[in-house]
């Protein structure tokens, strides 16, 4: 039988998004302290990536389900869950079908790789989609979830980075999925150059550090709560 590789994983194992993802841990351990997680409370984090959320969930206590459809995130998450014993906080690979939070960086990031990038395959729905309220309510909808018991409320991620936003770019260049692709497709027709300044021209507009060489870029995303 002919294996077809799901294209989620294959984008999301390409390159090393721990690396992203390093830059992110103080505005996740944030987030995560304004949830009120607490000691025993059952938290399933879907979409995961290496456990920005899932493992200072753990530090509260919760007893932690982190999935995610990348096997070498899901094993860097295990990796750093074992390096703080937390036993609490279990990673297994998973397919959660499109959920995701969205970050406005992220959403420029990605509008801009796809002007470079070959267009999707039909049926793609776009994880942007997750930040805008009218298809959340769609979605829940469907799954038989009223309007009312849906909440969304904009909040703010932080990356925060050790170098300049031109580096920083670099990081997104060689080891965020979406931008490979986008850098790999612009090679293909000799808009690489091109890519990269209108990146670098987006993280530093987007820059509020008030040291050189460093890099702080504030990131709004949908907040969604839904009472069961
Ligand atoms: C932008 S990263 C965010 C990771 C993590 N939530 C964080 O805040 O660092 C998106 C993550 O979603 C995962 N992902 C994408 N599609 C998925 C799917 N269908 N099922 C499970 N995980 C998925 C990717 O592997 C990646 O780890």
């Amino acid at each position: 039988m002919l294996q077809t590789m799901n294209p989620n994983k294959a984008l999301w194992e390409k390159g090393d998004f721990t690396r992203i993802a390093a830059t992110m841990r103080a505005s996740g351990e944030a987030l995560v302290n304004s949830l009120g997680v607490r000691r025993g409370l059952k938290v399933l984090d879907l979409g995961c990536g290496d456990g920005t959320t899932a493992i200072p969930e753990a530090r509260l206590g919760a007893d932690v389900l982190g999935v995610d459809i990348a096997g070498n995130l899901v094993e860097a998450g295990r990796r750093r869950a074992a390096a703080e014993s937390l036993s609490n906080c279990r990673f297994e690979e998973g397919d959660a079908s499109n959920l995701d939070a969205l970050a406005t960086l992220v959403a420029q990031i990605l509008k801009t790789s796809s002007a470079y990038s070959p267009p999707p395959p039909e049926g793609f729905v776009s994880p942007m989609t997750w930040g805008v309220e009218s298809h959340v309510e769609e979605r829940f909808g469907k799954a038989g979830v009223p309007r009312e018991k849906i909440s969304f409320a904009r909040d703010t991620y932080l990356f925060e980075f050790p170098g300049t936003p031109a580096a920083f770019v670099a990081e997104f260049r060689n080891y965020y999925p979406p931008t490979m692709n986008a850098f790999e497709a612009a090679r293909g027709n000799g808009r690489q150059d091109e890519l990269q300044r209108e990146l670098e021209h987006l993280f530093e507009a987007q820059n509020t550090a008030e040291q050189r060489d460093a890099t702080r870029i504030p990131a709004t995303f949908l907040r969604v709560t839904v009472s069961v």
